[in-house]
């Protein structure tokens, strides 16, 4: 691959400064950019009286760019602090003018709260912000509970930082209007993320060298205030609806009242390799509350489609849908007889042939059950990647959800090449793309 190519890959997915408003609030390094959305809604030729369904919204590119679009979206999610980013990113009526007088009472609840425990701040803080609500000073000690502690992956936050944070947190949910509470939760998870965590994204995450101390009052100020500048220049001419789920089982999420009415799926589910959704959101997400323990962590596990070994558990049954498909389960053949060749013991190991069948046998299901709600000639593009993680066994994921998807009655309109990446195990460059598909 030239350098050339490689620049052109590398541009293709990246988010256009144009789009940063509201789409760079907490986001997902593995999401797509708003301008896929937008050429795909050129594309199928949407109009403004059109329905378009994101069943794997992530933190809501394709719900956020399809109201700004004017065109009425519903997104579903498994992942709780993507269902809330992804709710708050499509708020259609903030009240700037109130978020802004709660940034002062948070900045000065903050203020008065670090004073009253002593905490310093690594540089004076010179701004003041006015606000005529009572500030709150937050007196008792904030700890995580050791089921917490337990889930949180080694030196992923520091002492000093994880204090700060557990201090606004608790500012924050004092706030009584609850769209202004969900807005500065975001606001805190992009704070934790990019602030707080000792953590970076590669795309895989990782830790940093810790922070032993954080410049938390200003910084924190500083995102809210942009996000607020964000809704101000803003206008979303459509609603989206955001519904917590399990994409495996769309029948039991959407209204009965969509039946035969979308009339655009634009998404990208997971792909079958070994990144773990739970770990890269993991620090926010303990820290917000949405894991209280190892069962919570589950939970939310269980409800995801299987696509790697962190997620497989022994009661999983998914396969059972695609054991018709000989290319797929040939390829979960191939996977188990290199790992039996490479003598490759790890329980982890053990689970890569299963999770192709799962992987593959959630998906037939969410066809499946996904159908009944599209609308007569509805477009469909799947962004998928082509994957080798499992012991360099080429799984083309596109090709093999196009097979599924001609099972269950979907005409198959085309394999469209996205972009190249580079295969995290073999440094080779595999193609992802995006699957077309319509609704006969
Ligand atoms: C590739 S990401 C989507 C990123 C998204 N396009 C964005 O812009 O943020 C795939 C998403 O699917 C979600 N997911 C995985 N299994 C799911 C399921 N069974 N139902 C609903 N969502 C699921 C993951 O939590 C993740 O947010």
């Amino acid at each position: 691959m030239t350098n050339t190519q490689t620049l052109a890959n590398a541009k293709r997915n990246k988010i256009q400064s144009d789009d940063l408003a509201i789409h760079n609030w907490y986001q997902f390094i593995l999401g797509y950019p708003p301008h896929l959305v937008r050429e795909y809604i050129e594309r199928f030729d949407l109009a403004d009286d059109n329905i378009i369904l994101d069943p794997f919204c992530g933190t809501g590119t394709t719900p956020v760019e399809a109201v700004k679009n004017g065109i009425s979206c519903f997104g579903l999610e498994a992942n709780p602090i993507a269902v809330l980013a992804s709710k708050v990113k499509t708020h259609a009526a903030y009240d700037p003018q109130m978020l802004r007088e709660y940034l002062a009472w948070i900045y000065c609840s903050m203020k008065a709260s670090y004073q009253y425990h002593g905490i310093p701040e690594p540089q004076e803080d010179l701004f003041t912000y006015e606000t005529e609500l009572t500030q709150l000073t937050i007196k008792h000690e904030m700890n995580l509970s050791e089921q917490q502690k337990k889930v949180i992956p080694t030196g992923f936050i520091s002492p000093k930082p994880l204090q700060k944070v557990l201090i606004v947190r608790e500012i924050v949910r004092n706030i009584s209007e609850p769209v202004a509470r969900d807005f500065f939760l975001i606001a805190l998870a992009t704070f934790i993320v990019k602030e707080a965590g000792n953590i970076r994204f590669g795309p895989e995450i990782g830790r940093t060298k810790p922070k032993v101390d954080i410049e938390s009052i200003r910084t924190f100020a500083n995102i809210a205030e942009r996000m607020i500048a964000d809704v101000e220049k803003t206008s979303f001419l459509k609603q989206a609806q955001i519904i917590s789920g399990d994409a495996r089982e769309v029948d039991k999420y959407l209204p009965r009242n969509l039946d035969a009415r979308i009339n655009a799926i634009i998404t990208s589910p997971p792909y079958p390799n070994e990144k773990d959704y739970t770990r890269s959101t993991r620090l926010e997400s303990v820290l917000l509350d949405f894991i209280r323990d190892k069962k919570d962590l589950r939970a939310i596990k269980n409800r995801l489609l299987r696509s790697n070994s962190r997620n497989v558990f022994v009661a999983d049954t998914d396969s059972q849908y695609i054991q018709e498909f000989s290319r797929i389960t040939a390829i979960a053949d191939e996977i188990e007889k290199r790992r039996l060749e490479l003598k490759k013991t790890s329980g982890f190991e053990k689970h890569y042939n299963k999770i192709v069948l799962h992987y593959f046998g959630g998906m037939y299901r969410h066809f499946k059950t996904l159908k009944p709600f599209l609308a007569p000639n509805c477009k469909l593009a799947y962004v998928v990647g082509d994957q080798m993680s499992f012991f360099r066994v080429h799984i083309p994921t596109a090709e093999l959800l196009a097979e599924i998807a001609d099972s269950l009655g979907y005409k198959v309109n085309a394999i469209e090449l996205w972009r190249t990446r580079t295969a995290t195990a073999t440094k080779m460059q595999i193609d992802e793309n995006v699957l077309i598909l319509e609704n006969k």
